[in-house]
This record gives C-alpha cells, structure tokens and sequence, in this order.
C-alpha cells in the first residue's frame, strides 16, 4: 500500500468547483495535486497558489491553472505534508526547504490540510531536525542565537554549497530533540534577527488525513 497516495489522494474531496487551492510541496502533497490535475482535465475549475517553484511547475505540468495574490481575495483551503505532527495537530515541516510560502499560504486558507503516512505521528516533535530558514547575511551570528535557545543549527548544504530557499535564503536544520513547548519556541526563534520564518507550524492545522494502525484511512480534527 502506497499511504502518501491513499491520503494525498483523499485531501483532494475537500476541494470543490471554483475554489481557491494552496498547493503544498513534497512528495505525499504530489499525490493530491496529480489527483487534482485529473479532475481539471475532467472539467473541474480551480486555481492553485504554489509553495514552491518546484511545485508551480508541477502543477503546470498537471494543467492546474495558478494564480498570484494580488489576483485573489484569498484562500479556500490548501493542502500540504509535514515532516512531523503531534497530538495538538502541531506541526514541524520545511524538510524541502519550502517552509516560509508554505506558512503564508497555509495562514492565509480558510481550511488548512494536511497529509500524512502514519510514520509521521510523534508524542513529541522534534526528532525530526527543524528547518528554520534565515538570511545569508551574518548568518553564524543568527546561528548562535538559535543555539542560544537550546538548539543545535545545521547549516543545509547541497554538495558542499548552502542551500538556497525559492527566496533566496539559507536554511538551517536545528536539533532540539524535544520541543515541549512549541508555541514559545515558534515566537522565540522568529524574533531572533536574521530569523525568517521557522518550521513549526502550531495552531494552524484542522485537519489531517492519515493511517490508523490498522491502515485505514482517517481524519483527526
Ligand atoms: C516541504 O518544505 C515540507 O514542509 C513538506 O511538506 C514536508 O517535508 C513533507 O514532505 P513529504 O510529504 O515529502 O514527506
């Protein structure tokens, strides 16, 4: 059984004729927006928001017409991954560095999705290292508040050069091993000069499609 694809595809009855969809990125959220592109093909009308480059040219590739804010009011729902979600539907995500769009897009839907295979479910988050996605400059200062706040950064790197964010930015992934207090970590980190957007998305989330232990599909609101 391929879980991203059953619950990827599953997202996809949230969305309805004339809606506004924020597309997520990875490679559970891909399943939702290939479903969708069928749907187009079969006449469903809709405009997608991307998190991503790579996602917007997906999406393309699907024949899902896009759209930018300044065309739109606003979001009807929006679908996406995570890399880690606990009991309170709390989330760590940006593992494909696409965490900063994913968090305007995800504040700015009416309803917010996400995706999940049942290995993403944690009592605790942070096992799961997280992205916090920082600008270049004076980044080994911002690194040594963020390791100020219990954590140990990372600078991502691809063969041997920083990794660069669709906006321009480095990303860091920081080991916290446990996050027990995610709301106040999600403000302490933003407030750190150099500090773009974090991972953690909490208080967001209303709904999440899943496995249960015995692999059948479910929601959990
Ligand atoms: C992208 O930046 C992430 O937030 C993804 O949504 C997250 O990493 C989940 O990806 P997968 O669905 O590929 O596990």
């Amino acid at each position: 059984m391929n879980e991203k694809k059953e619950v990827g595809e599953k997202a996809v009855e949230y969305v309805k004729d004339g809606m506004v969809v924020g597309l997520g990125t990875g490679s559970t959220v891909f399943y939702s927006i290939a479903k969708l592109g069928q749907l187009v093909q079969q006449g469903l009308s809709i405009q997608g928001v991307p998190t991503s480059e790579q996602t917007a040219k997906l999406a393309r590739e699907f024949g899902i017409p896009l759209v930018s804010f300044k065309e739109i009011e606003g979001i009807d729902v929006a679908i996406d991954g995570a890399d880690e979600v606990n009991p309170d539907l709390n989330l760590i995500k940006g593992g494909g560095g696409a965490l900063l769009r994913e968090k305007i897009i995800a504040k700015a839907a009416r309803t917010f999705i996400v995706v999940a295979d049942s290995h993403k479910y944690v009592d605790t988050l942070g096992a799961f290292p997280l992205p916090i996605e920082v600008v270049p400059f004076g980044y080994e200062m911002t690194m040594k508040h963020i390791r100020e706040l219990g954590g140990s950064p990372n600078l991502r790197q691809t063969n041997g050069t920083p990794y660069l964010s669709d906006n321009g930015n480095y990303v860091v992934d920081c080991d916290f091993i446990e996050i027990k207090d995610p709301i106040a970590l999600e403000r302490e980190l933003n407030i750190i000069p150099g500090v773009v957007e974090n991972g953690l998305f909490v208080d967001m989330t209303d709904a999440v499609i899943t496995l249960d232990s015995n692999k059948n599909l479910i929601t959990k609101v």
